[in-house]
């Protein structure tokens, strides 16, 4: 029999005339779009169950059958540990390759090396705190957020804002600046390795809202002669200890800012509205003065939307507009377009900005009084 061509869609106020391989691909993109939590179900885990782990120490591709005695899983669920890496085959986390003849292992691909805890830029520790219940718990009432005036979906769940309960739990505060630090190091060796122009020259620099001072402690390596200052809350800088030509300071970046020749802010800004962006560069304007005949500057590290649908790169696309999800409900932030940065920078009474594109989906956009 002829497949059907069109199927006309009738209710009481709809009648539609469309192609049925579109509609049921429309209604695929529905079921895959819903369920899209279910990838980052699994692959926490698969994290939490130690498989990445055992494949890599397994050093070649791993049998199903061998990963699955090798797992702390009880022997009723062994069936289903196919299921999990079947979808993350699909993801792009393991692949299949042969060992001899017909048989068939896992092994790791790069997404997943970068999710093994002793990689150096790991990025395992965002796993437990992205999809820890206090943030997936965000969604549920997201719409109620919608309707009230509280300030954040955060607040809507929790009854206060993220920072303060970061105060109250130091697990996740712990948890929190372990995944930030972890981002951290990835992004400063781009940074060194990509843009090191940008800090060379630099006498002083403060890292504002720096956590535990992965960046800053890698600049202060890379350029001993830079006397550098982690900037952060109280109690994330209390117990850190500084070295030579790095130390650590405590205080509010609303109130004041160490003074410096330059002022970093990685992944800052982004947590803040335009108008608190416009208070929180004023004071950096104020801290970098100016010192010895030289004019300082704002380094700022973060991620730049693109004013039109990124067609090029999908991947970053959607990671961008996930993370301005984020900070929609965490913090009432948001990720900004070249268009909404320059509206801040020139509203804090900055003169120029730089933008230079190299690290992958951040940009490093220097800001000149
Ligand atoms: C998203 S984290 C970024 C950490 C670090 N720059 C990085 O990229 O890894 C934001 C940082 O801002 C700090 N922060 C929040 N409010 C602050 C305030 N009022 N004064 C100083 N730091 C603050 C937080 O403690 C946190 O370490």
């Amino acid at each position: 029999m002829e497949e059907s061509k069109s199927l006309r869609v009738v209710n009481k106020d709809l009648v539609v005339e469309e192609n049925a391989t579109e509609l049921l691909e429309a209604q695929a993109h529905i079921f895959s779009h819903i369920y899209s939590y279910v990838n980052s179900g699994a692959l926490k885990c698969a994290a939490q169950l130690g498989i990445l782990e055992t494949i890599h120490s397994h050093g070649k591709p791993m049998p199903l059958s061998h990963l699955v005695s090798s797992l702390p899983v009880h022997h009723s669920k062994a069936p289903f540990v196919y299921r999990i890496m079947r979808i993350l085959v699909h993801a792009g986390f393991f692949r299949l390759e042969k060992i001899d003849g017909e048989e068939e292992g896992y092994v790791l691909t790069l997404a997943s090396k970068l999710l093994l805890k002793d990689n150096p830029f790991t990025m395992a520790p965002f796993l437990p705190v992205i999809l820890h219940p206090i943030l997936t718990s965000l969604w549920d009432p997201l719409s109620t957020w919608f309707q009230n005036d509280d300030p954040t979906p955060f607040d809507t769940a929790h009854g206060m804002k993220f920072w303060d309960y970061t105060v109250l739990h130091p697990d996740i505060s712990q948890k929190f600046n372990e995944s930030m630090a972890s981002d951290a190091r990835l992004a400063t060796r781009m940074v060194i390795e990509r843009c090191k122009g940008v800090f060379e020259g630099l006498e002083s620099l403060v890292d504002v809202g720096g956590g535990t001072g992965t960046m800053a402690k890698a600049i202060a390596k890379e350029f001993p002669s830079m006397e550098c200052t982690v900037f952060d809350q109280p109690h994330v800088v209390a117990d850190l200890q500084g070295s030579n030509n790095l130390k650590y300071v405590g205080g509010d970046m609303f109130d004041s800012i160490p003074s410096a020749e330059a002022v970093l802010l990685k992944s800052v800004l982004h947590d803040w509205t335009d108008e608190e962006c416009v208070r929180i560069l004023e004071r950096c304007k104020h801290a970098i003065g100016t010192r010895n005949g030289s004019k300082g500057k704002v380094i700022i590290v973060e991620m730049m939307i693109s004013e039109n649908d990124d067609e090029v790169d999908q991947v970053s696309t959607q990671a961008k507009l996930c993370f301005d999800m984020m900070m929609m409900t965490m913090f009432n932030g948001k990720e900004r377009s070249e268009k909404e940065w320059a509206q801040i920078i020139s509203g804090a009474g900055f003169k120029n900005y730089k933008i230079s594109h190299l690290l992958g989906f951040r940009s490093v956009i220097e800001v000149f009084p």
